[in-house]
């Protein structure tokens, strides 16, 4: 049965699955790399960072070698930074092993290689029968076989991981798992699958049982925590800024972003002026509101960013310094036109549009 599941899967995959970059290398580097931007960004994005990187870093040792700060700044926009310096750690330990081991337990316990990642490294780069669960697949394989139970529980996702690995090509494994993944993004899709179409219609328990826009069950929705941030741009008389690196324990580790006041309320304008004066212990300054509540979605949290500018008289000599950067530093002065040289999370840089349209507007 499942001869004929993956046969039909494949043939579907040659004539409409994508050519993507990624696919026409068997380098387990350069998959690697691609799985990691993929775990934070859709194929369309992806591909640009993957094509910057991998014409950068072409090897895990050019990686290995390049500094935090470069590899930060170009995956700045993907987000979730933490996955830049798992990628960064991996090939360190790539590098390190003088070739890239064929040895799954070496693979699986690489930085930000989970159970999905090191099944498509091992099979992509090594046609290795290890059988890939992503979303696509998860919810291919659920309707296919009409499964009912929630697949995000202990018992679903065991159930899902004997199908995965019973309906796997064990003598293809790549194209099986390109295909099948193909096949849940462009048909299989969560909303409007492309049934008519489909060459399993016809053993798709969920198309008989007419629950196809019902699986996969999930047992429960993600919450989603709302956070305040009132985020305050120096500029100074001769056109310096302030940067703060953010600490560890929370979003955007090691990343630079403004000084940040975070409540549990939006402020008001009284209470956002108070704060600053206590943070920056001035008396001689203007402020002005530029942006109201620009919004940032992460996986489980909204940030609703306020924006203000405070205009501040020249920075003294003694507070002055040079923008090069000191992996200790926890707050820097800057030009203004240094800004670029620095990694900001994807919400800093909206607000420097909004500095950007605001200058252009006095
Ligand atoms: N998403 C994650 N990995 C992928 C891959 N190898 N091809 C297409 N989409 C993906």
């Amino acid at each position: 049965m499942n001869s004929s599941f993956f046969t039909k899967i494949e043939i579907w995959y040659e004539a409409y699955g994508r050519d993507l970059p990624w696919r026409n290398t068997k380098d387990p580097y350069l998959i690697l790399l691609s799985e990691l931007i993929l775990q934070q960004t859709q194929v369309c994005q992806g591909t640009d960072y993957y094509l910057r990187f991998a014409e950068k870093f072409p090897t895990a040792e050019h990686l290995a070698n390049a500094n935090e700060e470069e590899v930060m700044r170009m995956w700045q926009g993907l987000g979730y930074y933490s996955r830049a310096r798992h990628l960064h750690a991996a090939a360190k330990r790539i590098a390190s092993e003088g070739c890239f081991p064929r040895d799954y337990t070496f693979v699986r316990d690489l930085p930000g290689v989970g159970e999905y990642t090191a099944a498509a490294i091992m099979s992509f780069a090594f046609d290795e029968p290890y059988a890939v669960i992503d979303g696509n697949v998860g919810r291919v394989l659920a309707r296919y076989a009409g499964i009912s139970e929630p697949i995000d529980t202990t018992q679903g996702k065991k159930l899902l991981r004997v199908l995965a690995d019973e309906m796997l090509d064990k003598q293809r494994p790549a194209l099986y798992n390109q295909a099948i993944m193909d096949f849940g993004a462009l048909l299989c899709k969560p909303a409007a699958p492309l049934c008519e179409s489909c060459p399993l219609a016809e053993n798709c328990q969920a198309l008989q049982q007419h629950i196809v826009d019902k699986l996969p069950y999930k047992s429960k929705r993600p919450t989603v925590r709302d956070r305040y941030l009132t985020y305050i741009y120096a500029r100074t008389a001769d056109e310096k800024t302030v940067l703060r690196r953010r600490g560890r324990g929370d979003i955007w580790q090691g990343l630079f972003e403004f000084p940040l006041i975070e409540s549990e309320k939006p402020l008001t304008i009284a209470e956002a002026e108070e704060k600053i004066k206590d943070i920056f212990h001035v008396t001689e300054f203007s402020l002005h509101f530029v942006a109201n509540n620009v919004l940032h979605q992460l996986t489980h949290q909204r940030l609703h960013a306020d924006l203000y500018i405070l205009e501040l008289p020249t920075v003294e000599e003694k507070e002055e310094r040079h923008p090069i950067f000191d992996e200790s530093r926890k707050e820097i002065w800057l030009k203004e036109s240094d800004l670029d040289h620095y990694a900001l999370p994807r919400l800093l840089e909206k607000l420097l549009v909004k500095i950007k349209h605001y200058d252009n507007t006095r």
